[in-house]
């Protein structure tokens, strides 16, 4: 049975953990393959809201198992805290959370570095999460990282950490003039996660596998967005690992031929956390209008996320590079009250047309968006279920992006929580012929 992948069409938080929780009703696992805990996926029901970090957003339906893959950066306090967090609302998670004995973790020094090396970048500064995201993959691609299967071995432990704090002190010290961190007090903290840890960590790869011979269904639920893949977002404002539908291959170790299904998340407007190009960003009271109403700040790091107009250069791009089969837009409810909507279609550079995305940051920060406007609704949506309850003006809005796109929408959320969606044959926009 196959792979399904959600990916974020975007620049992040377009929604994946509502629609990831929703769509893990039907699937037996759910996996995450990239990324740490820079992510933060927001799931709600009822009147509760909960924020994920590492831990997969099928964790709330006690017949889906989850896997933490080899591709993601693993922070022990973060994962602990979750599982804590997530047993003590009564969910069972050891026998249903499987991490990969082949992730690497994220130390103490990644995340200081990351920081000092932010502070030093001033100007300069992409706007990390502070996660210690870059320096962990750094030291992946180095072959200097740590592990989940080096915690097995205390005495390899302690010479692994030994020699990386070493030089990790030595950089924090004299080139950033940071503190120096304490070598013991690390490897004490690592030996007691290990202890906690083990029941959940095995050779998630093999699983996988398995469980696709045995015709499960695996949902692999990306973090970050497109447009901050290491390779195909807007470098460097980009996050250290791959999004986009490869690091599903490389972060679970399936292969691509097991994957039918990539559905991109996509905003009906657009955000962004951190620095870097927006060609459509909003800085004026329509900016500010959606960050209220969308409540657009940050489920990691509480920072306002920039907002600005549906960028379809963008999503054409990033459609291009996933080949998503379909789309599912959220927050559609965010834009009632506006009377016009403006979605760019191409961009003006250098007195030209284009319609090609340039993900090189200096063509990007001279691009200017060239707009098509359509009409806006006053109706509230909050909720609705049904396309055909949806304002005429909404329903063109829709028809427009799966046209300019290219690609039908399967999936219309009109809320943060589960019910506020319209799902199945009747959310579908097909493209038209
Ligand atoms: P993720 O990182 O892609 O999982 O997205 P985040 O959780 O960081 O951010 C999405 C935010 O929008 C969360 O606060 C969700 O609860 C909320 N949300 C998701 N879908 C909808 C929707 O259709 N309408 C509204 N109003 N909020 C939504
Ligand atoms: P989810 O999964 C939005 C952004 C950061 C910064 C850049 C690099 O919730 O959609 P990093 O800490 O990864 O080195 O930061 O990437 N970023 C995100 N933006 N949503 C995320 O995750 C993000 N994870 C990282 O703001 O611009
Ligand atoms: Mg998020």
């Amino acid at each position: 049975m196959p792979v399904t992948v959600v990916i974020g069409g975007q620049w992040g938080d377009e929604g994946k953990g509502k629609i990831v929780d929703l769509l893990s009703e039907e699937v037996d696992v759910v996996a995450r393959y990239q990324g740490g805990a820079n992510a933060g996926h927001t799931i709600c029901w009822e009147d509760e809201t909960f924020v994920l970090h590492l831990v997969p957003s099928g964790i709330f339906h006690q017949g889906t198992t989850c896997v933490i893959g080899n591709g993601v950066v693993i922070d022990p306090a973060a994962v602990l805290e979750e599982i804590r967090m997530i047993t003590e609302l009564g969910y069972e998670v050891e026998g249903r959370l499987f991490i990969s004995h082949n992730a690497h973790l994220i130390m103490p020094y990644h995340k200081k570095l990351d920081q000092a090396r932010e502070r030093y970048r001033d100007a300069d500064a992409i706007g990390t999460t502070g996660r210690g995201i870059g320096p962990a993959y750094m030291d992946k691609f180095a072959r200097s990282g740590i592990r989940v299967v080096d915690l097995l071995d205390r005495d390899a432990l302690r010479r692994k950490i030994e020699s990386a704090m070493e030089e990790k002190n030595a950089i924090l010290r004299s080139v950033y003039g940071a503190d120096e961190l304490d070598v013991e007090a690390i490897i004490e903290e690592y030996v007691e996660f290990d202890r906690f840890i083990d029941p959940y960590v095995t050779d998630t790869t093999a699983y996988l596998n398995e469980a696709l011979k045995d015709g499960k269904r695996v949902l692999a639920e990306g973090a970050q967005g497109s447009l901050l893949d290491v390779d195909f977002g807007t470098y460097p404002y980009v996050t250290s690992s791959h999004p986009t539908v490869g690091g599903c291959c490389t972060g679970l170790g399936v292969p691509p031929t097991a994957i039918d299904r990539v559905i991109g998340i996509v905003k009906a407007y657009c955000t962004r956390v951190g620095n870097g190009p927006f060609p459509t960003e909003l800085e004026d009271a329509t900016g500010q209008r959606l960050r209220d109403v969308g409540h657009e700040y940050g489920a990691t790091t509480g920072r306002p996320r920039r907002c600005g107009w549906l960028d379809l250069v963008a999503l054409r791009y990033t459609a291009m590079v996933n080949g998503f089969t379909d789309l599912a837009i959220t927050k559609l409810d965010v834009l009632t009250g506006l009377d016009e909507l403006k979605v760019a279609t191409h961009y003006g550079y250098d007195d030209k047309e284009t319609s090609r995305f340039p993900s090189e940051t200096q063509t990007l920060d001279r691009v200017e968006p060239l707009y098509e406007t359509l009409d806006g609704w006053h109706d509230d949506i909050t909720g609705v279920d049904r396309f055909d309850d949806l304002p005429d003006a909404a329903r063109r809005y829709l028809r427009f992006i799966t046209d300019a796109a290219g690609v039908d929408i399967s999936l219309i959320s009109t809320g943060p929580k589960r019910d506020q969606t319209i799902a199945g044959d009747e959310a579908r926009v097909r493209v038209m012929g």
